[in-house]
Formats: C-alpha cells, structure tokens, sequence
C-alpha cells in the first residue's frame, strides 16, 4: 500500500504483570495528522517507543513506509523525527548549541544546519534567545526547542508523545499551527496527547486508546456523530402571548419527523434529540415556520470527544486520568 506511513498490526507488549499494549492495529496515510488519545497509562508511549525503535514488542507487526521496526531499526530511525514525552534538553546548553548537536547527528552539512535552525527558531519563537542556555528558559520555551531538534533532519515521518504538556495557552497555540505547519510542507504527523481539544484541533484521524486497547478509530467528527446525540435547542420568545401554544404545537410536528429520538420541553426552550444537525435543523426550521413559531433562538450541538471516550470505554476520561498509586 503506497499511502501508508504508519502501519501497526496487533502490537503487543508487557511489563511484568502489566499489559500496556493489549494487541492493538490501526494504520496512518501519508500527509495526514493521525492522534493517540488516551488517558494516563492507556498505552501511547509504548506505542511510540516501539514505533521509535526504543521498545521491542512482545508479539505484532510495525511498519514505517513498509520497513519493518525491528527487521530494519537503522533504516527506520532515518525516516523519524521523534519528540519524547520527558524534555530532552541540556541546561547548560544554548538553544544554538543545542540545534548544532542535533545538527551534527543526523550529518547535515553546515550551511543546511544554519539555515534549518534559523529556520525553526523562527516557526517555534525563539529568535533573540539562540544564545541563552537552557536551564534560563520557561518550560515553554524547553518544550518549543525540543520539538526544533527532533525535526532538523524533515523527516517524513513526525512522532511527537504529548507536544504541548506543560504550556500555557499562547504556548499550545503556537506548538499547535507549527504541528499544522509540518502537516502543510508534506510531513505525517503521529501524536499521542491526553488532551480532547489537542486532539480535536489537529487531528485528521484519532484512536481513542484505554488500557492498552483501542476502542474507537475515526474523524472526530464522525467519532461525534457516530453517536447519533445531536441536540438542537430551540427557545421560544416568552413575550409572545401564545407561545406555551405554540411549544406544544411544535412539539407535536417534531415528534413526527423521522430522525427525531427525543423531546424535552422545559420552560418556554424545545431541546430536540436527533441522529444529526444537518439532516434535523432544515426540518425543525420548516415545522416551524409553518406553525409561525416565535423563534429567539436555535442553538444545536454535537457530543464531545468526552462522551465518545466514555460511549466507547464505559467509564469517563476524567476518572481514568485521575493519577494512580
Ligand atoms: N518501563 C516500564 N516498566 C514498567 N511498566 C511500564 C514501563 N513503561 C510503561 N509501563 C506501564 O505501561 C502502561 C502504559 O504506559 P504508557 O507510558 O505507555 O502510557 P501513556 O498512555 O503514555 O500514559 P501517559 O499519558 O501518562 O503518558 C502503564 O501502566 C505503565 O505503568
Ligand atoms: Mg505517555
């Protein structure tokens, strides 16, 4: 298959008594952004860590551009730029020296080394502190070097485990457009992240991964709407005379629409569940304009990342991230 960068075939993998990989497959397209989403223990790094060459799996198949991880590691580890979950940098290092390291290691000439540092400096915001050493950075900072040094070398393929851990939101908002950016110059990006709206923002595919299993494989928005828990709301205009009328009137109508699978009536609002918005709102619009249903206000909205996670796992995302002892 020529569009496949990523390729993981019932990965499995254990400490001692602990199974952290529990047999798990799902693919990544070239080009596309492709997230891990999982509480605390579910399994990413492992994940990561084999597909990096740093973990041997128990049983399972893992290709990078069909090269096998463990057949051809060398080969592999060329393809990769991997940013680890724990901050790799040296205190006593510049942000420059750093980058020349790196620069160093995967044997780019000097005039390319400059100019890509240069370059990522820029993307991630830390023109003006190149020479500054490290252990004088905010985490911040820390995180958004770490992240130029794993991508010097533009690899094809980019592994990041957690990219905006620890930052403020300014900061995961700039580590989130330089994500979109590698994205745009032609790169695949895996990443794992604890985060719904990390998750939701860049990734163009997400496996909902618990307890070394993945539940649930798709678009978000298909994740969403796969669960069929649409709600639109509609609030009527309290000053009009006959509006508890009117609700009732619309709410029989409604009732009769096919993919309609409850009604709630609370005050002078209709909250309408539905299979999905889109099919349901043009309807709803034309039941009540039929009706001259005073209107104040539509608002519809889907499940979140949340609910897929607990629809999916049973148990809440929350309650799984709370730390363990
Ligand atoms: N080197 C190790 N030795 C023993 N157990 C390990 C080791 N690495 C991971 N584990 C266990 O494997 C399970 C999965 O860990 P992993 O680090 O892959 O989770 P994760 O999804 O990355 O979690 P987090 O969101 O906290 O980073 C956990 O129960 C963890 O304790
Ligand atoms: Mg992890």
């Amino acid at each position: 298959m020529p569009n496949v960068m990523v390729w993981v075939d019932r990965l499995e993998k254990s400490y001692g008594s602990i199974i952290a990989l529990d047999s798990i497959s799902f693919s990544v397209a070239a080009g596309r952004i492709f997230g891990l989403l999982g509480p605390n223990g579910a399994g990413k790094t492992t994940a990561i860590k084999i597909l990096t060459t740093l973990a041997r799996p128990d049983a399972g198949t893992a290709e990078i551009a069909g090269i096998d991880v463990l057949r051809d590691p060398v080969k592999v580890r060329g393809l990769i730029g991997y940013v680890p979950q724990e901050l790799t940098v040296d205190p006593y290092l510049t942000a420059r020296e750093h980058l020349r390291y790196y620069g160093d290691l995967y044997h780019l000439s000097a005039t390319l080394r400059e100019a890509r540092m240069r370059e990522l400096l820029s993307l991630v915001g830390l023109i003006g502190h190149e020479d500054r050493r490290v252990r004088t950075f905010s985490g911040g900072m820390k995180k958004k070097l770490d992240l130029a040094c794993g991508l010097l070398h533009r690899p094809p393929l980019i592994l990041l485990d957690e990219p905006s851990l620890g930052l403020d939101v300014r900061g995961r908002h700039d580590v989130w457009s330089y994500i979109l950016h590698l994205k745009d110059q032609g790169a695949t990006v895996l990443l794992c992240t604890n985060y719904m709206d990390e998750a939701e923002r860049l990734c163009d595919e997400v496996a909902i991964i618990d307890r070394g299993r993945i539940a649930a494989i798709g678009t978000p928005a298909a994740l969403k709407s796969e669960l069929k828990r649409d709600v639109i709301s509609v609030e009527l205009s309290a000053s009009n005379d006959h509006h508890g009328e009117k609700l009732a009137a619309l709410e029989q109508a409604v009732s009769k629409l096919g993919m309609v699978r409850a009604i709630a009536k609370d005050g002078t609002q209709l909250k309408i569940y539905v299979e999905s918005n889109e099919m349901a709102l043009p309807q709803i619009l034309q039941s009540a304009a039929a009706l001259t249903v005073p209107i104040q206000a539509i608002t519809y909205s889907r499940p979140s990342l949340d609910e897929v996670f607990l629809h999916h796992t049973g148990h809440s995302f929350a309650e799984r991230n709370e730390p363990r002892g």
